[in-house]
């Protein structure tokens, strides 16, 4: 399995451009099932994620081609509804495939996506919200098995329990093809959601208010096909203004969408960064920070446009290092908290009370062996190394492929001396 090997304690200094994102890449993939026309995407990531639900869309029938950043699905001739617990456990966002599947063709059989590092993650909010449209769910052998006896979906007023971004998604894509009105309260208001909607209205799809608690959806009969640009990668460039500010470096990232990160930003400039931004770029400077060390900042997650979850770790790294003692509250998943216990073996200070974390920052953290236990945890642990004085080697790096597009080439023009040791 590859490892990183980071030698830290080099200010990050330069310009990076955005990847495309991952969690609006995926829904907007899972979209082309919607349509007998071909779907064109534009700044797709290169990721393991989007290469899985290629794979599982490709075993459907659907014609999946890539080049470079550009992926084009042409969903004509689907021959199986069907998503195999084989995919489905590797990438949960696999379930995307189901509102889709249903909506279009009146049948799917979409394997329940099983536990998850994070948290249990269940998907009872999208199967919910289907049977509110008038499907037929049923959960059989750890399959989800849906058929539609009317033989079409019928819209409805669904409130989700909680805020579910991919529930929010599937469900808005399943209701572009019910008979009539949907509105869906209690909506996620993620970026992603906003983007999913911008492409299906471009399919043909009457949306409204995506991006806010309430989305209206008014059915069609049929959706075309688009060509759309991925919006860029809100937690990539997070990732990379945290770690400019760990390692008291300068940064700028281009090709963003600075308000998309408005709490992240709050929080940096708190913590002692000196933050400037234009349309589509941001500069992070931290390498002039009263003492040279950031201020402990306390956060708590929430749904956007709260402090993103999948930013948690990240700066949990950042409050490592900082002057004073910070609380880390993680309000959306019930165990996020796996990578305190490889940034303590780094030398950081950590107490875990329940969903939330005391850090005492400490001057220096040392460098050592971690392992990385999940996509973002692993994050957190590649800023932690490139602060760290010595070697990190962070294992089971495989994690880190799933959400982040060449990052160790990134950093490397950033001058960051990391490597990949297969
Ligand atoms: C999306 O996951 C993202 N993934 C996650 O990013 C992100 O952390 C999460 O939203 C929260 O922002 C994609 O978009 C592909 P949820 P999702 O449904 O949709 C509970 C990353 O690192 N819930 O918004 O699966 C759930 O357990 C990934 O890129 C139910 O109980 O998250 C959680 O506690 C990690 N029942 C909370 O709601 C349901 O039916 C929010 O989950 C659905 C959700």
């Amino acid at each position: 399995m590859d490892k990183l090997r980071i030698l830290g304690e080099r200010p990050l200094h330069g310009s990076i451009a955005a990847s495309g994102a991952k969690n609006a890449a995926l829904p907007l993939m899972a979209a082309s099932l919607l349509s007998a026309q071909p779907i064109e995407l534009d700044n797709a990531p290169q990721l393991m994620d989007v290469r899985t639900l290629g794979a599982i869309l490709e075993g459907m029938g659907v014609d999946v081609a890539r080049q470079g950043s550009r992926v084009r699905l042409h969903a004509a001739h689907v021959r199986e509804r069907f998503a195999p617990y084989e995919r489905v456990k590797t990438m949960r966002a696999s379930v995307l495939v189901l509102g889709p599947l249903v909506a279009r063709f009146g049948e799917a059989r979409v394997s329940l996506p099983g536990g998850c590092a994070i948290g249990a993650r269940p998907v009872d909010q999208h199967i919910k919200g289907l049977r509110q449209l008038g499907a037929q769910v049923d959960v059989e052998h750890g399959y989800i098995v849906a058929t539609v006896p009317s033989g079409r979906l019928k819209g409805a007023r669904i409130s989700t329990d909680m805020i579910t971004v991919t529930g929010t998604e599937n469900l808005m894509m399943a209701a572009c093809l019910a008979d009539g009105e949907t509105v869906i309260e209690n909506a996620a208001q993620e970026p992603e959601v906003a983007d999913l909607a911008a492409m299906l209205v471009k399919m043909g799809a009457h949306i409204d208010g995506a991006g806010t608690s309430r989305i209206r959806i008014q059915g069609v009969e049929a959706l075309g096909g688009a060509a759309h640009r991925i919006v860029p990668d809100r937690i990539e460039v997070g990732t990379f203004l945290c770690a400019a500010l760990a390692t008291r470096g300068d940064i700028t990232v281009q090709a963003c969408v600075p308000t998309h990160l408005d709490a992240l930003l709050d929080k940096l400039r708190e913590a002692g960064a000196d933050i400037a931004g234009g349309a589509d770029w941001i500069r992070v400077k931290a390498d002039a920070m009263p003492g040279a060390r950031a201020r402990a900042v306390s956060v708590r997650t929430s749904e956007y446009p709260g402090f993103a979850t999948d930013m948690q770790a990240q700066f949990m790294a950042v409050n490592c290092l900082a002057d004073g003692a910070a609380h880390v509250t993680e309000t959306i998943f019930e165990n996020r908290f796996m990578h305190v216990q490889e940034l303590v073996r780094l030398g950081a200070r950590i107490a875990i009370e329940g969903n939330t974390c005391v850090v005492q920052g400490v001057p220096r953290l040392s460098g050592a062996t971690v392992m990385a236990t999940d996509l973002r945890a692993s994050a957190g642990l590649v800023i932690a190394g490139l602060a760290a004085e010595g070697e990190t080697i962070i294992e089971r790096i495989y994690h880190l492929d799933r959400g982040y597009d060449a990052m160790e080439h990134k950093l490397g023009r950033l001058g960051a001396s990391i490597e990949r040791l297969r």
